[in-house]
């Protein structure tokens, strides 16, 4: 059975920048709380009209196929994940398709949130191993700065996104021991609200009977998304920060730990783990756990902010431009997030 291996990768962000700074135009925050607690100094927001997660996902799976040697006609599937399409449906794998003229392929919408892009890639990789396709083009894009809610009230959550793009082409390696070594993915709905955004969606009555007590029959067709949901912010993410923080610290050196026994391997034998760029204290809570070196750990939280299914290949594709993962490495990807769902992949590059 082949092995799946990364054949090329790229990543976008858009150009405008969006210092802490900024921030206090819309908000009572400060650049001393954002980067104590966070790690965020800047984020990128895409442009308002120009730019959609679609268009963000093209331009990093241009460099990701110009750099896997392959044209847009090798391209026999397409993964897309994203919790911020441009639509809520259809998904942004046929607008993808579209416009990359890619001929009549599946396309596949993944929307696993922060975890988005590993549950992607071991999607991916079962396709790949069982001999189903040869070249999967794998995009994951948010388009945040679009749905945030940047008054005070939705600060804890709006200071940490920004906006991205990252891709990755995947092919089978008939090589031994390269490419991907092994996915873990997990899930427990146990606190599903506890990170959310509920509307548009069509729980209304039965998660969330406050939210629609006081409307009428006559307001019924609007119960996807009303003008009262909207007065209540109930369009806006919302998240209990300090529970997912608290959960975040434990699963994701579990899960590390699991992909790494699965090898027989040790936290010594990492040469980078990227984790899910979600907030710099629990990447740093992590790699004291495992006890990692500065060098083993690859962050850039600090100027993207977290790009959610995004952040773990446009970091994987800066670390490998910045000449930090090289052939033979062993690179160990993580996340953590709504859901909750989390996973690792381990991959010998
Ligand atoms: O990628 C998806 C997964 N998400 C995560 O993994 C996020 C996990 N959670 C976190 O990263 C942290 O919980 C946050 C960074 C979101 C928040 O940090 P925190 O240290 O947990 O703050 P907190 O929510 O407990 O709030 C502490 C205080 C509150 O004020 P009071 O009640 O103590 O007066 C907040 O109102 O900080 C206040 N606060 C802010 N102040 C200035 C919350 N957000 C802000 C802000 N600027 N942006």
């Amino acid at each position: 059975m082949p092995q799946t291996k990364i054949a090329g990768i790229g990543y976008y962000v858009p150009e405008n920048i969006v210092t802490n700074n900024d921030l206090l135009k819309h908000m009572e925050t400060s650049d001393e709380w954002i980067q104590e607690r966070t790690g965020i100094k800047e984020r990128r927001y895409a442009h308002r009209t120009e730019e959609t997660t679609t268009t963000m996902g093209v331009e990093a799976a241009k460099i990701a196929i110009e750099r896997a040697g392959i044209t847009n006609d090798d391209v026999d599937f397409i993964i897309f994940a994203t919790i911020s399409p441009d639509y809520y449906f259809p998904g942004c794998g046929v607008l993808l398709q579209r416009a990359m003229n890619m001929k009549e392929i599946g396309a596949l919408d993944i929307r696993n949130q922060c975890s988005g892009f590993i549950y992607a890639l071991s999607v991916a990789d079962q396709f790949i191993k069982t001999g189903m396709y040869k070249n999967i083009l794998l995009v994951a894009s948010e388009k945040h700065s679009f749905g945030l809610d940047f008054s005070t009230r939705g600060r804890n959550i709006s200071v940490i996104f920004g906006d991205g793009a990252g891709a990755v082409v995947l092919q089978p390696t008939e090589e031994k021991n390269r490419g991907i070594l092994s996915t873990h993915l997990h899930s427990d709905g146990a606190n599903a609200e506890m990170l959310a955004m509920f509307n548009p969606g069509t729980h209304a009555n039965h998660w969330m009977p406050e939210a629609v007590a006081d409307f009428d029959e006559a307001e019924i067709g609007e119960m996807f998304m009303s003008h009262a949901m909207i007065d209540k912010a109930q369009n806006f993410p919302t998240m209990d920060g300090p529970a997912v923080f608290k959960k975040a610290i434990v699963k994701f050196p579990e899960v590390i730990m699991e992909a790494l026994s699965k090898n027989d391997l040790t936290a010594k034998d990492i040469g980078t783990l990227i984790p899910h760029q979600a907030n710099l204290r629990i990447a740093q809570f992590v790699q004291q756990k495992l006890q990692l070196r500065d060098d083993q750990v690859f962050n850039n939280i600090d100027k993207f902010g977290n790009t959610t299914a995004a952040s773990i290949p446009i970091a994987l594709c800066e670390a490998w431009e910045q000449g930090k993962i090289n052939n033979g490495d062993l690179v160990c990807l993580a996340a953590f997030g709504s859901g909750f769902t989390w996973g690792s992949a381990l991959l010998r590059w």
